[in-house]
This record gives structure tokens, sequence and C-alpha cells, in this order.
């Protein structure tokens, strides 16, 4: 998001409330990010706009820059695209009302789900049961009202999933999969759990694991988790899990010894060389690749590294001296049984060269190779887990300034609130506009720090960027006043609950005659937390 084109791409600086913390991205902590840039340096979340030109029909969030982020989303728009199987999963706390900000994930989900996705939203009651101390029969109040609006909002509840965590079996198998390759340690670190935190609260984090994962405990599929940046640990940590599930790891390799990720592409670029430097180009020796790599200019090969890197890929290349070069794919066997081991050798195609714990394939692509190794580790009792992807969306303001919450009833539009109680909040919210009409005419109004033109942007105007565009172009060109502005935005709020209700209303049906089970008895007390 840049300051000089707003007006270009209708976006808004939501949720930034300044200075109102710094980002340390904590699940059950407050949910404000006071500086988005810093998520990607700090934390590797990819910036949305890189991929937004390889969208089909990118979402109005996606395009006004609500969704801002995302990691490794890639392979879902391959998917998306070529007319393969994907998959989209949220969940939700039923702590609460469903509100406006909920809203956003519930799009989300519907809109992939509309691109061909299989969908699920699921009711995360073990964690607010856990971690938020919320008492079971609150809970199945709640968790009704969140499938409801989902329902309302346009999720296809036959063609997706909706589940209760608690009440899913093969998920708390999947979760109890899960929790054996993970230990408290990691816990330690990634959540800050200590000797106090109560096990079922851990409990709850293993089960999110699987939620993450369940689209794929029939078919790997490429999965996004739309959710806000608070959740990243969690989706980093069940990408790292994934991977740990799985049978086989594939690399692409040059000779007998290991390359990491920075180095491959050196070799690479001094097998593509290897006319220039090798006596028998058909078998250049890594001895003579290394001599060429040390002082190749490697600018014009298109590789830019450090010159420590490129050190130690010349020291591994000169330590293999006389062997040949040569491109390969290599499979390690990392926690194969070895019948699946033995199934894999056989069906690897071509010239393959086998080791103790990993074998050389010559004929093969990488794509290949990872869509082998995934087809025997399914067929030998594994998983072949895809990491999955996600994509965040910035966090709403509050009506009232500062961040919306749950809990602040005025700070929140909740999606069960009444037509005129929506119309009021939305008359009392705080703007940005300046002190006086004259100041606003003269100066502008300050759209970008302003509600009101979030309600516009990310839910009232919808689909329609024109009205969007116009209403941030009049604020902020001093043409619109903030009275009318909220006249306006309150009566599309007033129409859009009114709308909604009426369809909540007609969604009771269909979640009635789904399996799912909302009057749940359980006894007990909620957890200390
Ligand atoms: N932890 C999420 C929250 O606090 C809820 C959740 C549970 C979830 N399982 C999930 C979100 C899986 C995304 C994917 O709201
Ligand atoms: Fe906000 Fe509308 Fe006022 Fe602009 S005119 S500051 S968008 S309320």
């Amino acid at each position: 998001m840049t300051d000089d084109e707003p007006a270009e791409r209708i976006r808004t600086d939501g949720g930034t409330a300044e200075g109102a913390d710094d980002v340390a991205l904590d699940p059950w902590g407050s949910s404000t990010v006071s500086d988005y840039r810093k998520l990607f340096e700090e934390f590797g979340i990819e910036e949305f706009d890189e991929v937004l030109d390889e969208v089909p029909n990118p979402h109005y969030l996606m395009r006004r820059g609500v969704i801002f982020g995302h990691r490794d989303y890639r392979p879902v728009l391959d998917a998306m695209r070529d007319g393969d199987d994907f998959a989209v999963l949220s969940g939700f706390m039923p702590t609460g009302d469903p509100h406006i900000g909920h809203k956003l994930v519930f799009d989300e989900i519907i809109w992939h789900q509309e691109q061909g996705g299989d969908a699920y939203g699921l009711i995360a009651d073990m964690e607010a049961h856990s971690a938020r101390g919320i008492p079971w029969d609150e809970i199945n109040e709640h968790s009704r009202d969140y499938l409801l609006s989902l329902i309302a909002l346009g999720f296809d509840p036959e063609a997706g999933e909706l589940y209760r965590q608690s009440d899913n079996d093969r998920l708390q198998r999947l979760a109890f999969e899960l929790g054996g390759k993970a230990n408290f340690s990691e816990f330690q670190s990634i959540y800050g759990f200590d000797g106090e935190t109560n096990v079922s609260h851990m409990q709850s984090v293993v089960t999110q694991m699987a939620d993450i994962l369940y689209p794929q405990l029939d078919d790997p599929k490429p999965t996004v988790i739309p959710v806000g940046p608070d959740q990243d640990p969690h989706v980093r940590f069940a990408r790292d899990l994934a991977t740990r599930m799985r049978f086989f790891k594939v690399t692409e390799a040059f000779a007998s010894f290991e390359l990491d990720d920075a180095e491959r592409p050196l070799v690479a670029a001094a097998h593509d060389a290897r006319e220039a430097y090798a006596e028998d180009a058909d078998m250049p020796r890594c001895g003579e690749a290394a001599e060429w790599l040390a002082d190749a200019d490697l600018d014009a090969a298109g590789v830019l590294v450090s010159e420590s890197v490129r050190e130690s890929a010349v020291e591994k290349l000169e330590n293999a001296g006389m062997e040949p070069l040569r491109p390969r794919i290599r499979f390690f066997a990392r926690q194969a049984t070895d019948e699946a081991f033995e199934a894999l050798i056989e069906d690897i195609e071509g010239e393959k060269r086998r080791y103790d714990q990993h074998i050389d394939a010559f004929d093969m692509g990488v794509d290949e190779a990872e869509d082998l190794a995934r087809e025997v580790e399914a067929h030998h009792g594994g998983y072949g887990f895809i990491p999955p992807s996600s994509i965040y969306h910035r966090f709403m303001t509050g009506l009232t300034g500062g961040k919306m919450s749950s809990s602040i009833p005025a700070s929140h539009i909740s999606l069960l609130d009444a037509p005129e109680e929506g119309y009021d909040k939305v008359k009392s919210a705080t703007t940005g506009g300046r002190d006086t009409a004259d100041e606003q005419r003269e100066l502008g109004g300050e759209a970008d720090k302003c509600p009101v033109y979030e309600l516009y942007a990310y839910l009232l105007t919808g689909d329609d960027d024109d009205l969007a565009k116009e209403v941030y172009d009049e604020c902020v060109g001093g043409e619109r006043l903030c009275g009318g502005c909220k006249e306006q935005a309150a009566t599309m709020m007033r129409e859009f609950l009114e709308d909604h209700h009426e369809k909540r209303e007609e969604a009771e049906e269909v979640l009635d005659s789904l399996d799912i089970d909302l009057e749940t008895e359980r006894r007990g007390v909620a957890a200390e937390h």
C-alpha cells in the first residue's frame, strides 16, 4: 500500500490505529497491528499485491488491499486456474456474536467456494472453552449464530462442510497423530506457553493444526486458510507439521554431496555453463565446475548471491574433484517404512542409483518426483500433505476508534444487531473528518483514517468499485461532509442488516437439516486459562 495511489486503488489503511502496539503475532493476545509492513520484513509474510494479477476474478477485498498478505498462495491459484482440486478452510471461536470483522472471513471462504474450492467452516469450540473459558451453553448458542450467518452470506453447506471441533472424530484422530510430531518446547517458543498453561489449551492447538490439514485427509490438495495475521504462528506451525509427516524428502542434486537452497542455483548455473570449461561437455567434472564458479560473473549468469554462498558451493565442488557433475532428483527416506522405500524405488522410471538412505533418479523432473513421492506415501499409510497456504486480511478499526473488539459492543456491528441499532452505531461512529465543515471543504477528509470509509470499502459498497472510489475521492477532495456521508453509510448498513436477518431466517432450516450437533450436553466448568 503506497500513499501516492490510494485514490486509484480504493484502499484504506484500516486497522492501523497509530502506536497501537508492536508486531507480536499472538493468537490469544490483542489483535491489532500497527505496521503491516513489519509483517513482511519480520515474519516473511508476502505481499498480496505480488500475486493479485494472477487471481482470476479477484474478490473486492483483494482489489482493495484489505487482503494484504499471503503465505505460499500460488499453488492454490494454480489449481484454481487449471481446474484442479483445492480447498479453503477457516475457523471461528464462538466467544460472542459474529460481527462484521468475521464477515470478511465468511466472504473469503464463500468466494473460494464459488471459485470451485472444497470449502470448510469450523467452530473452534475446544479453543473457546479451554483458552477463553467460555461455558458450553454459551458455546452452543454462539456456534449456531456463526453458522447461520455463514450460510446466510452464501456458504453452500451441501457442497462444503461445517463442523464443530469437539464433535469431529476424524479430526481428533488427526490431531492426536500430529501431536506426536510436536513437543512442549515448541509450544513454549511459538506461543509462549509455560508451566501454568492448561493442558486442554494445548490440545486445542493440535486440534487447530488438524483443522488446517483436515481438507487433505482424503487427498492432498493445495489449501488456503484465510485468517487475520494474528493466526500466522498457527499457519507456520501447521506448515512445519505437514512437512514433518512426510515419508520422503525430494531435492535436486548434482553430485553425491548435498546442496542448500542458496547454493543450488549456483551449481545449476555451473552445470549450464559446462560447454565453456569442461574437457568433455558430456561429462563435466565437479572440480572443473569449481574452477569456473570461483570467478564466474554471476550477475551475467542471472544468479545473485553473497560471496560466502559462492565459497561454500565452490568448496563442495572442489571436494568432489573428478566426480561427474550431473543433475538428478534425490529422494530421502525420512521416515518411510522399508516397504514404502522399496515401492518408491520400484516406481522410479529410467536410470536410478540407490544409496542407504536415499535414491538418485536421473530421468525425472521435480514436479513428477514430488507427485510420485506423494502417491507412494498415500499408498503406504501416509497423508502426503501439501504445506497449507494462507491469506491475511487487515483488522477493521473499531467504530469508536481503536480496535474493533467483540467485548465492546459500540466498537463493532454485530451481524445480530437490529437494523436500527446498526444504523445508530454508524451514525455515532468517529470519522476522519475535520473540526469544521469549512476546514473539511478546504482540506478534505482523511478517508484513510476513517472507520466509516472502512465500512464502505470492506462491506457496504460490495463489488461496486466505482462507488467506493467516489466516496473516497469526494471525501479527500472536500466535496463530502461527514454528516451526509454517515447518513448514507448508516442507511446502507440498515439495509444490509435487514437483508442479512431475512437470509439468516431462511438459513435456519438449512442448518437444522445438517448433521451438526449444536445442543451438545457437556458437563463441567470452563477451563482455567
Ligand atoms: N484460532 C482461531 C481464532 O482464534 C480459530 C480457529 C480454529 C481457526 N481452527 C482454525 C482459524 C483453523 C483458521 C483455521 O479465531
Ligand atoms: Fe469519513 Fe465520510 Fe467523513 Fe470522509 S466524509 S471522513 S469518509 S465520514
